[in-house]
C-alpha cells in the first residue's frame, strides 16, 4: 500500500506489533480480560514508523521482489498449469503459508543490524519455497544469487524467527536448508 505522501510502503491489514515484550499479530495475539492488567503494544521493532503501529514496509518487500517470488520457467505447450507430483507438493508445506507479516525478520538481531543487506527470515524461507519447488527451473541462478556473506550468511542461527512466528513456520530451518542447497549445489 503506498503511503499517501507517495514515499511510504504500509503493513497491509495482517498488521504486526510488538506486543507485552513479543512480536506477532495485533488481530490473533491474546490480551488480558482483567481492565487492570496493562498490555503494552508498540510498532514492529527496528523499523522505520510512520505512525501509531505502522512501520514502513519498503525495504521488506523490495527484498521480498529481488528473490523473484514466482516460479520461472516457460508456460507448458498445453497451455494448461504446471504440474508436480503429492510429494514434491508436499515440500512446499511450512513455507507457503507465510503472510509475510515481518514478525520473524523484526524479530532478529541480525536483521536489526543489517537490514541494507542482510535479506533476513522471512524473505529467506520465502527465496526457500521457490529454491525447493520441483517445477522451478531456475533453481542454479536463484542458489547463486543468494550465496552473499551479508544476503544469507547474516543469519547466525539465533532463531527468535520461529519463536515469534503467527503461522508456526521456522525460517530457520528455511535457512539452514538454504545453506546445504547452495553448498551441495542443488536444492536439498
Ligand atoms: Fe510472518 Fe512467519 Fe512469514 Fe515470518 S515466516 S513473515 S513470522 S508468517
Ligand atoms: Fe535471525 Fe532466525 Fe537466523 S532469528 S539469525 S534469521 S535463525
Amino acid at each position: 500500500m503506498q503511503h499517501r505522501s507517495g514515499k511510504y510502503t504500509v503493513q497491509p491489514y495482517r498488521i504486526g506489533a510488538h506486543i507485552d515484550g513479543k512480536n506477532g499479530l495485533a488481530c490473533l495475539t491474546k490480551v488480558e480480560r482483567d481492565p487492570s492488567a496493562v498490555t503494552r503494544v508498540a510498532p514492529l521493532p527496528h523499523m522505520f514508523v510512520i505512525r501509531d503501529l505502522v512501520v514502513d514496509m519498503a525495504n521488506f518487500y523490495a527484498q521480498y521482489k529481488s528473490i523473484k517470488p514466482f516460479l520461472l520457467k516457460p508456460k507448458p505447450a498445453d497451455g494448461l498449469e504446471h504440474r508436480q507430483t503429492k510429494e514434491d507438493r508436499a515440500k512446499l508445506d511450512g513455507l507457503y503459508e507465510c503472510i509475510l507479516c515481518a514478525c520473524c525478520s523484526t524479530s532478529c538481531p541480525s536483521y536489526w543490524w543489517n537490514s541494507d543487506k542482510y535479506l533476513g527470515p522471512a524473505v529467506l524461507l520465502q527465496a526457500y519455497r521457490w529454491v525447493i519447488d520441483s517445477r522451478d527451473e531456475a533453481t542454479t541462478q536463484r542458489l547463486a544469487d543468494l550465496d552473499d556473506q551479508f544476503k544469507l550468511y547474516r543469519c547466525k542461527t539465533i532463531m527468535n524467527c520461529a519463536t515469534v512466528c503467527p503461522k508456526g513456520l521456522n525460517p530457520g530451518k528455511a535457512i539452514a536448508k538454504i545453506k546445504q542447497s547452495v553448498a551441495a549445489g542443488r536444492a536439498f
